[in-house]
């Protein structure tokens, strides 16, 4: 199974007067080009996927979104607001038209696809409370034999000197770790938030983050791509496991 992975697309307004919208529509529609051609089963997109989540904005995603070929799941991350996302992309009918939280899974797959909303709204930092925690015990207890990769935007650990204290609470951030330790279906964890390439070990198998879609906004890429967008490309295996690409969508 053939996995895309965009994320931190910050997209502005198509009226913006910031330099900043075009080439963050651009960035975009160069991945989704490329996605196309790779072939890709499905695409997650990790949050932040607008700037500052108003309506114009989503408009403006959605009609950049409309190019890719294959489904598109994603989940917010702090710069969206759930009620505008919800409102501007109800074509997604995965996403929960009700509730707090825009948590959702995927069956459809070889790959069980678990995505966990991670915002508080108005916060910058990863919110893992208990009824997060309870709602994802539950759900991977539904499917034990079911390889599964799960998606949050935020990081749930520190990164030493680059991301320090990203969540509300360290105690969290531990709790979630304990969660997905004890559920070893779960092949990998795929964030977005910190714009930046980073794996480690975690929660008993391997997290890892990304650069931004977004090139302004990126962080720790080599100069010599200068305004290439990136964006990742996973083999999973039948048990869950990750072979994991970097595109550099050069012209
Ligand atoms: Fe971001």
């Amino acid at each position: 199974m053939l996995i895309a992975q965009i994320s931190d697309t910050h997209i502005l307004a198509r009226s913006s007067e910031q330099a900043a919208s075009a080439s963050r529509a651009e960035a975009l529609r160069r991945c989704i080009a490329d996605i196309n051609r790779q072939g890709v089963d499905v695409v997650v997109h990790t949050g932040d996927t607008v700037h500052n989540g108003t309506a114009d904005e989503y408009a403006y995603l959605r009609e950049i979104l409309a190019d890719l070929d294959a489904p598109l799941f994603l989940i917010p991350g702090n710069r969206d607001r759930r009620d505008a996302l919800r409102d501007a992309l109800d074509h997604l009918s995965y996403l929960p038209r009700n509730g707090d939280h825009l948590h959702y899974v995927i069956e459809d797959y070889p790959v069980r696809l678990v995505a966990m909303d991670s915002v508080a709204e108005g916060e910058r930092k990863g919110a893992f409370c208990a009824r997060r925690l309870a709602w994802l015990e539950e759900t991977l207890a539904l499917a034990p034999d079911r390889p599964t990769i799960l998606f949050i935007h935020h990081p749930p650990f520190d990164i030493a000197r680059r991301f320090v204290g990203g969540y509300r609470h360290p105690r969290e951030a531990e709790d979630l770790a304990a969660v997905v330790n004890r559920h070893p279906q779960v092949g990998q964890l795929l964030c977005g938030h910190v714009h930046f390439l980073h794996r480690e070990p975690w929660g008993g198998t391997t997290a890892a983050t990304m650069p931004s879609v977004a090139v302004d906004l990126r962080k720790e890429v080599d100069a010599a791509i200068e305004a290439a967008p990136l964006y990742l490309l996973h083999v999973a295996s039948t048990d869950g496991g990750l072979v994991s690409h970097t595109r550099i969508v050069t012209p």
